[in-house]
């Protein structure tokens, strides 16, 4: 299927490593020109035929300037995808998530979306174009391991739902995908969650991912690959009357229809 998205124009956040690596590339492959961002864009971005602007979406100046630079770079915004986030387990329970680690969650897994979308608006809005963001298959299954990280994504998941009814009439689509466990460093690189989840078990690593995998129906997490194809076909106009929606990809975890 020709997802018609050649000559369209992207910005990625998170793109360095992950999922956004992955995004970037799909998206690259489809012929799109994108301007991919990260605070280290020195990696495997290097090998990319992308625009890489470096910038820190934690602080809130560096969501415009990165808007700013892609248009400058490329003309606009066909394409937003917000993908940047973390996620820190807290196995001390909630008593021991500080305000500080309250907001630093909430500024990174929610408001880098809303400043970043903010400043994309206008673009986004004279291209007809569409956004596609990140969530979280927390958004809908809490867990008091990552309680923080649960309220922020359900929090974006019901930002984006409440735009896509503001600006849809003016042509511009708005979904999200909520992935469940997937293969990035987020889960399984040094100090991700499943070193972090083992550490305070004492149990591998290892271990910890096995049994996370075990969870999903599928019984393995999703590849990178997958959300990215995922994200460029809801980019696609092929799905033009698509808005509004989650599209979970979990394996099988969610255990509701
Ligand atoms: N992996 C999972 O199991 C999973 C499941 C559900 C949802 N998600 C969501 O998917 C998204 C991507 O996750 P991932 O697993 O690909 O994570 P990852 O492998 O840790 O990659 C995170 C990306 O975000 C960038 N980043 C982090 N902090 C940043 C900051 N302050 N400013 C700018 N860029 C920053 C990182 O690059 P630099 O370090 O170079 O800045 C990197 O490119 C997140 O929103 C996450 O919540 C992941």
């Amino acid at each position: 299927m020709d997802l018609r998205l050649h000559g369209k124009t992207a910005l990625v956040t998170g793109a360095s490593r992950g999922i956004g690596l992955a995004v970037t590339r799909t998206l690259v492959e489809e012929g799109v020109r994108v301007v991919a961002s990260a605070r280290n864009v020195d990696g495997d971005l290097k090998e990319l035929p992308v625009e890489a602007v470096s910038v820190d979406l934690a602080t809130p100046e560096d969501a415009a300037r990165v808007v700013d630079e892609a248009v400058a770079r490329v003309g606009g915004i066909d394409i937003l995808v917000n993908n940047v986030g973390a996620a820190r387990p807290r196995p001390g329970g909630f008593a021991s998530v500080t305000d500080d680690d309250w907001l630093a969650t909430i500024n990174l897994d929610l408001m880098s979306a809303v400043r970043t979308t903010r400043a994309a608006l206008p673009s986004l809005l004279e291209r007809r174009g569409t956004i596609v963001t990140v969530c979280s298959v927390n958004a809908t299954l809490p867990d008091p391991l990552v309680i923080d990280y649960s309220a922020a994504k359900a929090a974006c998941l019901s930002f984006f739902k409440s735009l896509s009814k503001e600006v849809g009439a003016r042509g511009v689509r708005v979904n999200t995908v909520s992935p469940g466990p997937v293969a990035t460093d987020l889960w399984l690189g040094k100090g991700g969650v499943a070193d972090t989840v083992g550490g305070a078990m004492g149990a591998q690593p290892g271990e910890v991912a096995a049994k996370a995998a075990t969870d999903s129906v599928t019984g393995r997490f999703t590849r990178p690959e997958e959300v990215a194809d995922l994200v460029a076909f809801l980019a696609s106009d092929r799905v033009g009357n698509l808005t509004g929606t989650d599209t979970i990809v979990d394996g099988g975890l969610t255990q509701t229809i």
